[in-house]
């Protein structure tokens, strides 16, 4: 073929792209994109995306700058983790979890919470397997079934009734029969999240049992996805799916040093559970990244080894407390309908009688989607800070449930919180 000819041809798809990706929203454009920094005002204030503007504590990256200095932290990890950090996790979790953890079949480091649900996901599903998850969910979920095989079947999280004027987040509440319902002879695992992103629901035991019973009868994994562990407020109790009776073994809990210790851009991770479902998931993570980052791996184990004389969760606890506390007020002032969150670090507001004109100049990736992308879209550029539409976290046949909802992430120092609390006095008229 001569070159002329080669240069006429449309080869934008010379190579096709595996089908895979046209599954779980892959190729959507996601909400992140979106509302990112970049296509909103310089000076909006970001409360979408759930990651810190504040450094990890000096304390903790001091242990990384001395790991970074020394030689074998700056090489190969074992895939199972550094043994430090495993160690660290078996003192720090072994009282939280009633029993002595070990640290070679129980405990498994990985890159980020993230990649660990993925390994879990690689290492138990057949092609065709079903897993349940709760709407609204964490998005990455969806992507992480589907790559591997997996089927999503959804059941939601119902939210508060109209009625409840002032909705917590235990106000969202799942429908055992419902569930029951979900389940089928291809239902394999479910995903459960506690405490809860976006809802910052934290399901008490009740919840968990109901659920733990639904995974005895019907022989499923579950995947306890923990990593806001430590952002529990209110004196509420965390309670641990693989703590209920009987289901240690079928639990895989999940933990984040990037929420632990707000160092989201680390990626390191842990899974913890029973030999059974740690070893396949070792398989699975060998083959994926073969290990993860070495010297962050060893300022994560300074973490957990001091966190407790330090106080750290209870003070990073406080911190959040105060940070909750400036949104609210204001939401409180302005008369706005809101969910008080009693875990992780988001709050969900209800912006059903925020009103907007239809033919504001919405770009593309906002239309055709929820209502509540054009309302976080039109408060980034009217109020100035930026929020996520929650339908994002529901299903397409579900979408609805969200469409009231817009998620601002409280990770971010007071000064900023304070600054977007002033700007949402601009709400007040467009409130009808
Ligand atoms: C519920 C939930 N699980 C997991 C993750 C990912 O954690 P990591 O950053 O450790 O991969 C997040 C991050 O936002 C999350 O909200």
């Amino acid at each position: 073929m001569s070159s002329t000819a080669n240069n006429n041809q449309d080869r934008s798809n010379l190579i096709p792209f595996s089908s895979r990706l046209r599954e779980g929203r892959a190729l959507a454009l996601d909400v992140w994109t979106i509302y990112n920094a970049l296509n909103l005002p310089p000076d909006c204030i970001n409360l979408g995306q759930g990651y810190m503007n504040f450094a990890p504590p000096k304390w903790i990256t001091e242990a990384a700058e001395q790991a970074l200095n020394s030689v074998a932290p700056n090489h190969y990890s074992h895939p199972r983790g550094r043994i430090r950090l495993r160690e660290a996790i078996k003192n720090f979790y072994d009282p939280l979890f009633n029993r002595s953890l070990n640290v070679d079949s129980e405990i498994l480091i990985t890159s980020g919470a993230n990649e660990g649900m993925y390994s879990v996901l690689t290492a138990f599903l057949e092609q065709g397997d079903e897993v349940i998850l709760f709407e609204p969910f964490f998005d990455q979920y969806l992507p992480s079934v589907t790559f591997n095989g997996g089927k999503p079947v959804y059941v939601p999280l119902h939210p508060p009734a109209s009625h409840i004027k002032k909705p917590t987040s235990d106000d969202w509440t799942i429908d055992m029969d419902e569930l029951r319902r979900a389940v089928t002879p291809r239902t394999k695992i479910i995903i459960v999240n506690t405490p809860h992103n976006p809802v910052g629901k934290v399901f008490t035991r009740k919840e968990l049992q109901g659920i733990a019973n639904i995974a005895e009868e019907f022989n499923l994994l579950v995947m306890s996805d923990e990593v806001y562990d430590s952002l529990v407020f209110d004196n509420k109790e965390h309670v641990r799916m693989a703590n209920l009776p009987g289901m240690w073994d079928r639990t895989v809990t999940v933990g984040s040093a990037g929420k632990a210790f707000a160092a989201t851009g680390w990626r390191i991770g842990w899974l913890i559970g029973p030999k059974n479902l740690i070893q396949p998931t070792l398989a699975a993570t060998t083959r994926i990244v073969f290990c993860s980052v070495s010297p962050l791996q060893e300022a994560a184990a300074a973490g957990l080894e001091q966190a407790n004389q330090r106080n750290f969760f209870q003070i990073q606890r406080n911190e959040y407390t105060e940070r909750r506390t400036v949104l609210t007020d204001v939401f409180d002032k302005l008369g706005l309908r809101y969910t008080l969150p009693e875990g992780s670090y988001f709050i969900l507001l209800d912006i059903s009688n925020v009103e907007f004109p239809e033919d504001y100049p919405f770009p593309e990736s906002v239309m055709g989607r929820g209502r509540d992308f054009r309302a976080c879209w039109f408060m980034a550029m009217e109020i100035g800070v930026s929020s996520i539409p929650v339908s994002e976290f529901y299903c397409e046949e579900h979408a609805n449930l969200g469409e009231a909802y817009a998620r601002f992430a409280f990770c971010k120092d007071v000064d900023n919180l304070k600054a977007a609390a002033e700007r949402f006095q601009k709400i007040k008229k467009y409130i009808k």
